[in-house]
């Protein structure tokens, strides 16, 4: 496969809302976010993925698009996000737009005069069918509850919302409608954006028949999802898309792909084929699930090895990953796979090497880089999420006991990743003079922003020296990837290989001490100690010069660092080490 820019990056997702508010109303703005582009130069991430800004009546927090080429008031004008725009371009920092174009907001014109009467000329941009029965045309579920269709009075015919009932899908099979979306991807490009993340675009191909889910044991299968995922002309959409639009610029793409597994994924991301260059997968994130993802499971390490080698060996020479653990629809990663007590730190740090050295572009989410945690709030008052919201009803509604229910949206709730970013110990953690649409996690005395960047070994700096890492080692990028030690059950090792070279990886998941043995023929070879948690801090940390994003000591250490390989590894609770061969 050739290089590309893309493999090599690192990407941040700013979630607009909870990133930095620059006018005291209590939600984040674009000359917020501005403010804030040397902290993430410092970071030294390369792409910035900017979740929706775009005018929106906010429904689903921007997710729900009245106006694709306006930007909402609550975040500023569209010469703020040129400012923005300019100023990331101006630090060397790329900028990839939210495209949700498998539905917009029922607010949004087309909608407006699709539904105004069964003959308008919009009408078929969006997905209606008669009822049947007196019911709905087919008994799919919203991925937030409830049904799919909304039967609209005035026209006696029902409308199709994967999503909530002011987020109506979008009608793909109408090559109208694909040409506008065409023509405002291109009218964003030519603004100088660098490409885009395409939410759940693996749902835009639906099967025409609308058949019935035949519902069964498997939660997937009960709410249609099997005749909208990887629909039938999802790749032939895709195509077009590539050759009427992205072919045109050097930019980047992921696609967001809930229930997408490798073999689809490879076809959708192999580079000969044209569609997009990586996807995010959900598997991981499913780990700890039953029945949907409120029904909480304890996750197991060994299944966290097979999906993740499975994924990194699928893509391998045919397409590429992402690599996330973290985004604004998932729970705090050091909350749900680490410790977010007593070892908060050294597992937000393990956690982060994890993905870090896999083979994919990896995506930071915003306070993941200082080990924000998840929030427990006592009320469902204090939760603002749609999802979380028609959940709560819904599980009372049917008799649950509430201590239940809260303590599922505590552990899953997509709120735990959008309170407001905790940038100080000040009031509001720095992010409002005002009163913050959400409220504030009480741990931001302890968990902040400015307390990282002043901490040579914070979880800050951990994660810059990943990224110098990657910039700097090939092997971190284009190493091929295998898993060592199946059957550890505190431990997972990987390694990577590249041109003769092997990169060792290994990740203590639990707080005990275990032995770990590196692979034989390792053993005794000179390794350099790249990067560990434990490690003494290199002497050269902490000079100014670390924080301009020039290379870290833990990079320059190199002799110094180089020693035999030992039989057996005694890690510390959460230790991860990465050696070089
Ligand atoms: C996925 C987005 O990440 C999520 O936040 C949103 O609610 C749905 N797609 C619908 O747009």
């Amino acid at each position: 496969m050739e290089r590309q820019w893309w493999q090599e990056s690192v990407v941040y997702q700013i979630y607009p809302r909870s990133f930095m508010d620059s006018n005291g109303d209590g939600i984040g703005d674009l000359q917020g976010m501005t403010s804030k582009l040397d902290y993430l130069k410092e970071l030294g991430v390369d792409v910035i993925w900017l979740s929706p800004v775009y005018d929106s009546p906010n429904d689903d927090n921007g997710y729900d698009i009245r106006d694709y080429r306006a930007i909402l008031p609550e975040f500023g004008k569209m010469e703020d996000w040129e400012v923005f725009l300019a100023e990331a371009h101006a630090r060397g920092i790329k900028l990839i737009m939210d495209l949700v174009v498998n539905h917009s907001s029922d607010e949004h014109a087309w909608f407006v005069e699709s539904s105004s009467s069964r003959d308008n000329p919009k009408r078929d941009y969006y997905i209606w069918k008669p009822g049947k029965d007196g019911k709905e045309p087919n008994n799919w579920v919203s991925v937030f509850g409830g049904s799919a269709w909304k039967r609209d009075e005035r026209t006696d015919e029902y409308f199709l919302h994967l999503f909530s009932q002011k987020q109506p899908d979008l009608n793909w099979s109408n090559p109208e409608l694909r040409r506008e979306v065409y023509d405002m991807m291109t009218w964003w490009l030519d603004k100088g954006i660098d490409g885009f993340r395409m939410d759940v675009i693996n749902f835009i191909s639906k099967d025409e028949a609308y058949p019935d889910a035949p519902g069964g044991a498997d939660a997937r299968y009960q709410w249609g999802g099997q005749f909208f995922m990887d629909g039938p002309r999802i790749h032939e959409f895709l195509q077009e898309m590539n050759r009427e639009v992205l072919a045109k610029y050097d930019c980047m793409t992921v696609g967001e792909m809930p229930g997408v597994q490798p073999d689809e994924a490879a076809l959708y991301t192999a580079p000969e084929r044209g569609e997009v260059n990586m996807v995010f997968q959900f598997e991981h994130m499913d780990l700890d699930s039953g029945n949907g993802k409120w029904d909480v499971r304890p996750w197991h390490l060994k299944a966290l090895k097979e999906v993740t080698y499975k994924w990194q060996r699928a893509l391998m020479g045919r397409g590429w990953n992402s690599l996330y653990l973290n985004n604004h629809d998932q729970p705090r990663v050091v909350s749900r796979f680490g410790n977010d007590g007593e070892f908060r730190v050294a597992s937000a740090k393990m956690l982060a090497t994890f993905l870090h050295m896999q083979q994919g572009t990896p995506y930071i989410y915003q306070g993941e880089e200082i080990g924000m945690t998840n929030v427990r709030f006592p009320s469902i008052d204090d939760y603002r999420d749609i999802e979380t919201l028609n959940y709560y009803r819904e599980a009372m509604e049917g008799g649950a006991d509430e201590s239940v229910v809260l303590r599922s949206i505590h552990a899953k709730g997509r709120d735990n990743a959008r309170t407001p970013f905790q940038w100080d110990a000040g009031l509001q953690a720095g992010f409002t003079t005002g009163e913050p649409w959400i409220a504030v996690n009480p741990n931001y005395p302890d968990v902040n922003a400015a307390a990282a960047l002043a901490d040579q070994d914070s979880i800050f700096h951990y994660y810059r020296r990943l990224i110098a890492l990657r910039k700097k080692h090939d092997i971190i990028v284009y190493g091929d990837f295998d898993m060592l030690d199946w059957d550890h059950p505190e431990v997972m090792a990987y390694v990577r290989t590249l041109e003769g070279r092997r990169l060792l990886v290994a990740l203590n998941f639990y707080g005990g001490e275990p032995e770990w043995s590196p692979p034989a023929d390792a053993v005794g070879c000179e390794a350099e100690l790249l990067i560990g948690n434990y490690a003494e801090a290199p002497e050269t940390e902490g000079a100014p010069e670390a924080a301009t994003g020039a290379e870290t000591a833990a990079d320059t250490g190199t002799e110094r660092r180089l020693r035999p390989l030992e039989p057996v590894i005694r890690l510390r609770p959460y230790e991860d080490r990465v050696y070089l061969l």
